[in-house]
């Protein structure tokens, strides 16, 4: 330690932080043993079974953080999750994140008769989300999701019961049917 505290202020600044990331470095197999807490709704492998609970294997590890870390600071509102993650840290989200990323995607499937017109849609989508849909980094993916739950989050987004940067205006300019559509397309993409 005392050779530590000779190093310029700089050094030590690089230090510290090299630190703080490898005590933050996921960990998939004690992820995946917290992640017991969550099967019951997210299902066993990430993919669940009710339209109300979103699949999570296979998401964006960045994304799956942050919104974890929204649900336990309040930016992000629903009382089932809030309690979840009240007695979680951070490294619970960074090793549940690791493990969930590492899952495979689901597939719910979508209303075949909409699917054609939620594709033609997702183009003015598929900047962010990627055109495969599978997100990157603060984009997730949404390849496979829940047509329900993502026409709730695009509800949610245009009324402002979930903030989520630009969502808001894009969801904003998209009409219930539309909405409708691009659920159905997205769902059935694997
Ligand atoms: C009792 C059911 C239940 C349990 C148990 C549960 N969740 Fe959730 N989870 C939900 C619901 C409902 C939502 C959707 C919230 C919304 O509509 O905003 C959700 C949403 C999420 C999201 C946001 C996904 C996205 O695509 O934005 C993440 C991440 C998440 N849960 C992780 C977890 C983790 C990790 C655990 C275990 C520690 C867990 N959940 C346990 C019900 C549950
Ligand atoms: C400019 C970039 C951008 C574009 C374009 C965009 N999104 Fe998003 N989207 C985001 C970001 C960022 C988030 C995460 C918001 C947050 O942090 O809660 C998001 C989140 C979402 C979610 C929530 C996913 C979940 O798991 O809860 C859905 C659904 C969604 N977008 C659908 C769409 C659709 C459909 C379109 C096209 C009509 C679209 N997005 C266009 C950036 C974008």
């Amino acid at each position: 330690m005392k050779s530590l505290i000779k190093l310029k202020p700089a050094f030590l600044l690089v230090f510290l932080s090299l630190y703080a990331s490898i005590s933050l470095s996921a960990d998939i197999s004690t992820g995946e043993k917290k992640a017991s807490l969550c099967v019951s709704c997210h299902g066993a492998k990430g993919v669940s079974s009710n339209s109300q609970w979103p699949n999570l294997a296979g998401q964006q590890p960045t994304y799956l953080i942050a919104q974890l870390k929204a649900f336990k600071n309040g930016s992000r509102k629903n009382s089932t999750m809030q309690g979840m993650v009240a007695s979680l840290s951070d490294d619970d989200f960074v090793n549940l994140a690791a493990y969930y990323a590492s899952l495979e995607l689901g597939s719910a499937g979508g209303d075949p008769a909409l699917i054609e017109k939620g594709k033609e849609k997702f183009t003015m989508c598929a900047g962010c989300h990627g055109s495969d849909a599978k997100g990157r980094g603060n984009f997730p993916a949404l390849a496979g999701q829940h047509p329900k739950y993502i026409a709730t989050q695009l509800d949610n987004f245009k009324t402002g019961k979930r903030e989520g940067g630009p969502m808001a205006a894009l969801s904003s300019n998209l009409s219930s049917p539309e909405i409708t559509a691009l659920s159905a397309y997205l769902g059935s993409l694997k």
